[in-house]
């Protein structure tokens, strides 16, 4: 369904009014994730593709809980299923790789209970008052959570398929833009105060409080590495030479045998392959790379003479150094395929240069969509953090065992992609849609 179809759908027709919004991304998502699991067979769904991912069936049934658990108890409204059901479904008391054994709902059933939740959903969404003193429901933040929430998973329902390595998963076939010419070059960021996180209704909690921090002047490259860029670190033997690597990193380096990007395929001298979502292809080396951990990503840097950015300096070349403010690096339009490749359609990163529009005002480019970004930044609080509505959302994960990563990947949704949108992993997950750009100091 076209995303116009889709505004006509819901009884809410003007989009001043939060009511509005809410049901057209939670019914975006739920459009989504129907189309992605469609091609799946039932046995595949039930089962458990790799120990870091959930049977697909599972996403299924914690998605409709958490939306019964927020959207109807949390708002006054009947519980559909008994509250001893949401135990099977808690991503925290269940870790990823045990639960293919729990008494899973099936397909079908699992379905039924996401349509029995959703129908609910928009009956108590019609009589919820338009304003009110409860925060969950400023402008809508709670169901803007779920929306986001929905559109999380079905970036982890793509990645789960990716790794399915015994079904042919073939998603419809991805059209490949034209790029357009991109300097290889970087770009100056000057330095001054920069106002980091969010204060709109639909931010998380880790977003907040929005607050200004100064950086240094520095240079950024002016697009994501490329497949291209980072095969001539692969083949000119970075992978062996210690040098380059975090000393935790080349430990895990070694003990796990790596010597190339997860999915790359050497098929000789200098022939390189790539497996997508049961396509084998010639790597593309105008593209992103993608699937490179933290390690993979500090390495490349290094070799190359520069660093990663830290989060303040990518939120402040995503916002300009003009100082204007800007929800996307191109202004606050809504983004649009013409800004940035977002929402999973394409199946894979565009080549740099893609989407000229999507470019910042001191003109750098991709900086949303395409690959995640890592960032040499720790996921901490900002000053002043309260945990909301949940501690689990944010708060359990700060420390220094995750790794910041900005901007979204093609797998990401416009609803859960801005400026300030902070995302997280440890430093050796490659399984995410993650790239990353390097920067440099200004001497
Ligand atoms: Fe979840």
């Amino acid at each position: 369904m076209s995303m116009r179809a889709m505004k006509q759908a819901g009884p809410w027709r003007s989009e001043a009014d939060w009511k509005a919004r809410a049901w057209r991304e939670l019914e975006a998502a739920r459009a989504r994730t129907r189309a992605m699991l469609e091609p799946v067979p039932e046995t595949e769904l039930m089962r458990q593709h790799s120990p870091l991912m959930s049977p697909l069936v599972w996403d299924v049934a914690h998605m409709a809980n958490y939306e019964e658990q927020w959207l109807l108890r949390a708002l006054g409204a009947p519980a559909i299923t008994d509250p001893a059901f949401d135990a099977i479904y808690d991503a925290f008391r269940h870790p990823r790789n045990t639960r293919a054994t729990l008494p899973l709902l099936e397909p079908e059933a699992a379905w039924a209970y996401a349509t029995r939740v959703r129908e609910a959903v928009r009956a108590h969404l019609e009589v919820l008052p338009p304003q009110s003193a409860d925060p969950l429901l400023a402008d809508g933040f709670v169901f803007g959570m779920v929306a986001q929430h929905e559109q999380q998973h079905a970036e982890t329902l793509a990645a789960t398929l990716q790794l399915m390595t015994d079904v042919e998963y073939l998603p419809v076939e991805a059209l490949r833009p034209q790029p357009g010419a991109v300097p290889q070059h970087e770009v100056f960021i000057p330095g001054g105060p920069v106002h980091l996180g969010s204060n709109d209704a639909w931010a998380y909690d880790n977003e907040r409080p929005r607050h200004a921090v100064d950086v240094a002047p520095f240079l950024l490259d002016a697009h994501p590495v490329t497949t291209g860029d980072y095969l001539v670190f692969v083949e000119s033997g970075g992978y062996e030479d210690a040098r380059w690597w975090d000393p935790k990193g080349f430990e895990w380096l070694q003990a796990e045998g790596l010597r190339h990007p997860l999915f790359w395929l050497p098929r000789g001298q200098h022939v390189w392959l790539r497996r997508r979502f049961g396509t084998v292809e010639p790597l593309p080396k105008d593209e992103p790379v993608q699937h490179v951990s933290w390690y993979e990503a500090d390495a490349y840097a290094r070799w190359a003479g520069k660093r990663l950015p830290t989060e303040a300096e990518w939120e402040k070349a995503a916002q300009g150094s003009d100082g204007v403010a800007r929800a996307y690096p191109w202004g606050n339009d809504a983004p649009t395929d013409a800004h940035a490749n977002l929402g999973g359609a394409r199946w894979g990163p565009s080549p740099v240069g893609s989407h000229p529009l999507g470019r910042s005002a001191d003109g750098v480019f991709g900086l949303l969509g395409d690959v995640w970004e890592w960032t040499s930044s720790d996921f901490q609080p900002y000053a002043g953090f309260r945990a909301f509505p949940y501690r689990e959302y944010s708060e359990v994960f700060f420390g220094t065992a995750s790794k910041v990563l900005r901007g979204g990947a093609w797998a990401s949704a416009p609803v859960a992609v801005r400026n300030s949108f902070r995302n997280w992993d440890f430093p050796i997950r490659r399984q995410i849609f993650a790239g990353f750009r390097c920067a440099r100091d200004v001497r």
